[in-house]
């Protein structure tokens, strides 16, 4: 009996997602029963939160394109939040939607066991953008999965403990990244965390390797040290000049593995394809996300120089990962298409002007 008006309820949502046309009634249901299930079921605390909610009555939003997202009514807004930075080739970009729709009419997921194409193609493409001798590509789902594996895949390759951040750092919210994390609101309720990571000043190269010294000295070791080339959630921060070649030098000289956050700052957005390419530095490991799925669908990762895919990682590709989703074929084909707008439309020399 439950599942017979579950069924049924759904039937009404499914109708609403296939319509052409949607009823001022039907809206009216949409924008009510949002407004309820969120309170009821999600948590009340985004209905105080969203500007759209507590601001001026509830907006639901329905469509969107370029620049623009709809509510259900048709009103308009300019996107300037740009989905915390994953529209950069616009709402719904339709060369990314169009190859979306034509992989989705073949094959959404894949089987797991035969070779996927996509995911080579992809990976080759993401070496040919990426600078240096960047290589060996791992495919997630999200900012933070990504983060997990660079730092794992760290320790494997160093066989280093500790990691070293920076304070005000944002790497997402999973339980290594938030240790990471370097602002002290979203780490106070999750201690204790991660245990071995020293946070430093961002931009004092000076501090990260008075740290990484102070903990060989002591007999520890250290496996990377994470930063990103500009810190976007603490507000924007552009280190000095020669910051990230520093920090690369002092990598090479303790062992330690480089890896670039470059999630929020890369895929065009700061002018260069990755902003480390405008400070001529490549690092050992580097994470990308947001608007590298095109504003279309969900998909992150990592990318490693070879000596960082480890024999071990050859004779066991199960160690580091094998999350279920990550790099579908769904999800590259709007990787594939988003790589090669940004190419074709010169995207991030749009973003440099
Ligand atoms: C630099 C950086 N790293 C990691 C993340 C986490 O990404 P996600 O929210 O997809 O987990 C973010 C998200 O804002 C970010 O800006």
């Amino acid at each position: 009996m439950k599942f017979e008006r579950v069924s049924k309820d759904l039937e009404k949502v499914i109708s609403f997602i296939k319509a052409d046309e949607i009823s001022d009634a039907d809206k009216q249901v949409i924008t009510e029963e949002t407004v309820e299930y969120f309170d009821k079921y999600v948590s009340p605390g985004w209905l105080k939160y969203r500007k759209s909610v507590s601001t001026k009555g509830a907006t639901v939003e329905w469509r969107d394109h370029g620049s623009i997202c709809e509510g259900l009514y048709g009103e308009e807004f300019i996107d300037c939040l740009g989905g915390f930075g994953i529209y950069t080739c616009g709402h719904r970009n339709p060369e990314i939607v169009e190859t979306v729709k034509a992989q989705l009419d073949h094959q959404a997921l894949h089987s797991q066991e035969l070779l996927d194409p996509l995911r080579g193609y992809l990976a080759k493409a993401v070496s040919d953008i990426t600078p240096g001798d960047l290589e060996k590509c791992f495919f997630t789902n999200g900012g933070a999965e990504a983060v997990e594996m660079a730092l794992k895949l760290a320790r494997i390759a160093t066989g280093g403990k500790w990691y070293i951040s920076t304070v005000g750092a944002f790497h997402g919210k999973s339980m290594g990244a938030i240790s990471m994390g370097g602002k002290s609101t979203y780490r106070v309720p999750y201690t204790p965390m991660v245990q071995q990571v020293q946070h430093v000043e961002f931009g004092k190269a000076e501090d990260a390797r008075k740290a990484i010294k102070n903990l060989v000295a002591v007999g520890e070791t250290v496996a990377a040290m994470i930063v990103e080339p500009i810190q976007g959630e603490a507000g924007v921060i552009v280190p000095p000049a020669g910051y990230l070649a520093e920090l690369r030098s002092i990598c090479d000289e303790y062992g330690v593995a480089l890896i670039f956050d470059e999630i929020q700052c890369g895929m065009g957005r700061t002018g260069t394809m990755f902003r480390c390419e405008a400070e001529g530095v490549v690092p050992d490991i580097m994470t990308f996300g947001k608007a590298f799925g095109g504003g279309v669908m969900p998909i992150t990762g990592i990318i490693c120089r070879p000596h960082m895919w480890t024999d071990e990682l050859v004779n066991n590709p199960w160690l580091l990962g094998s999350p279920t989703f990550g790099g579908n074929p769904v999800c590259c084909s709007a990787a594939i298409a988003t790589i090669k707008y940004m190419i074709d439309n010169d995207v991030p020399g749009q973003c440099a002007e």
